[in-house]
């Protein structure tokens, strides 16, 4: 598939950093400190979009709040994967209308994938009248100019245009945490899953400039981040769209060689382009961390084969098992879709003996939601919501014995984890992740939060181990 890459000039993001100027004027001309509400729905992808919202808001002077009721300006940024998602945002859009009645000048922004949906922004125009501005993922560069419109002219916008999306530099980020970082290496997907909405409304897949991904790489290492996540809805593909020889496996090694204590994580990896080079580099990269989050989505080669996934059970298998040889204490995680059009018993139930066979240490599964405008929404889909159900219930409790299991393994053992938060609870009152990403709550002073230390894991249930600082 051939189209221009397109990149935002440098210019025009300085002058939508000298909108957020103007806008820091009239905000602030009587002394006051205006406030925002981002709210996030979806991918770490969205959350990353978040903290470009909140580094434009910021500059414009806004502090930030989590209660509607005290906010200035609300943007909910959303999601559109599945209908629940979809669902929760127009519930909670509607209700902005009582925070809006009580504070008449707020502006009500929704942006993301679910608004680059032409029928859910036209949704939006007819029964949502609180929202004033509703912009798709593609124009989330210019949304200093967006929000000046509103402010101005007092009536609604709405810049939700079809189009394969470009790369912008140099928005303003402002990050919520200080121990782990979101880094966006590429966007939008060509890989056209029948059942997914993506590539319809986050363009075609481009990449940024290794140069560009280091720098901020390397600010973030500065900054003290020490855990730092490469995001793309495909990884494996970066660079093809450059032409420049830099594939991911090139890439991670050079997010590697730069100095500092810190982990990378990655994801989301398609199995059709996972490649050996790609274990192999991250079987030699000390800071990679051994977590590979592999979609499979189903066990049968029929339902893969509709999925449009371009790989096979037999494949998928083989790919597990090479990078466990490459990384013996790999974690393997993995997303399933229960109840794809036409599933049968059959098929199903070979999902069920992939999993069994590959032992995930975790699984995050889905029951399949009709997207609008994807190929599977038109086929034939003669089994029942409760079916579905009842698949979902039995991946779950295989899930979660398989999680119980892989857990208790780890009781007994030391192990290096970065601590990057507080539960809030007694008497494990501090969150750390290991290398491979599993959850180990253990007690000790918050002073801890953002270092590395070592844990024995002394107890654990299915989705959490428990451990001692040692
Ligand atoms: N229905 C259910 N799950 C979906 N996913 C993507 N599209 C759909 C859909 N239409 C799941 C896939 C993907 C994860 C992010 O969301 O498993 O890997
Ligand atoms: Fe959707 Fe498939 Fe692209 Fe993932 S790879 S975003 S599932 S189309």
């Amino acid at each position: 598939m051939k189209y221009e890459r397109r990149v935002i000039a440098p210019e025009e993001i300085r002058r939508q950093e000298r909108i957020c100027g103007e806008i820091l004027d009239m905000v602030t001309a009587d002394g006051a400190r205006p406030l925002a509400m981002v709210d996030t729905y979806g991918c770490q992808q969205n959350e990353a979009d978040s903290e470009k919202l909140r580094g434009y808001l910021a500059a414009m002077g806004y502090g930030f709040t989590q209660d509607e009721f005290e906010a200035d300006v609300v943007v909910v940024n959303t999601c559109a994967v599945r209908e629940h998602a979809e669902m929760r945002v127009l519930g909670n859009v509607g209700a902005l209308n009582h925070s809006k009645k009580a504070r008449p000048s707020q502006i009500v922004a929704v942006c993301g994938c679910m608004v680059q949906q032409e029928h859910m922004a036209e949704k939006i125009k007819k029964s949502y009248p609180v929202v004033d501005l509703v912009f798709g993922p593609h124009e989330l560069w210019r949304f200093p100019e967006l929000l000046q419109r509103v402010m101005q002219r007092h009536k609604r916008v709405f810049a939700a245009e079809k189009n394969e999306g470009a790369v912008a530099e140099g928005i303003p980020v402002r990050r919520d945490g200080k121990v782990k970082a979101w880094l966006s290496i590429m966007y939008g997907c060509n890989n056209f899953c029948t059942y997914c909405v993506v590539p319809y409304v986050r363009g075609r897949e481009r990449s940024r400039e290794p140069e560009a991904v280091l720098a901020e790489a390397r600010e973030l290492v500065r900054q003290g981040y020490k855990d730092i996540t490469l995001l793309g809805q495909n990884v494996n593909s970066y660079g093809r769209d450059l032409g420049g020889g830099v594939d991911f496996a090139d890439l991670l090694r050079m997010v590697n060689d730069i100095p500092g204590d810190f982990l990378i994580r990655f994801m989301t990896s398609h199995p059709k382009d996972a490649t050996e080079k790609l274990f192999r580099t991250m079987a030699e990269c000390e800071k990679c961390a051994h977590h590979l989050h592999l979609p499979v989505q189903s066990g049968s080669d029929r339902v893969l084969k509709a999925m449009n996934r371009s790989y096979t059970r037999e494949k998928y298998l083989a790919q597990a098992a090479l990078a466990r040889q490459y990384m013996p204490d790999l974690v393997l995680t993995t997303d399933i879709i229960v109840g794809f059009p036409g599933e049968t018993e059959e098929e199903f139930a070979e999902t069920l003996s992939l999993c069994e066979q590959v032992c995930f240490d975790a699984m995050f599964t889905f029951i399949y939601s009709k997207r609008v405008g994807t190929p599977a929404a038109s086929m034939p889909d003669p089994y029942t919501r409760a079916d579905k159900q009842r698949h979902f219930d039995a991946l779950t409790e295989l899930s979660n014995r398989i999680s119980g299991e892989k857990h208790r393994e780890y009781e007994g053992k030391t192990l290096r984890v970065l601590v990057d938060g507080e539960t809030g609870r007694e008497p494990c009152n501090l969150s750390s992740r290991t290398n491979g990403g599993r959850l180990v709550h253990l007690q000790g002073d918050p002073a801890l939060i953002g270092s590395f230390v070592d844990v024995k894991i002394t107890a654990s249930n299915t989705w959490a181990l428990y451990g001692e600082l040692v």
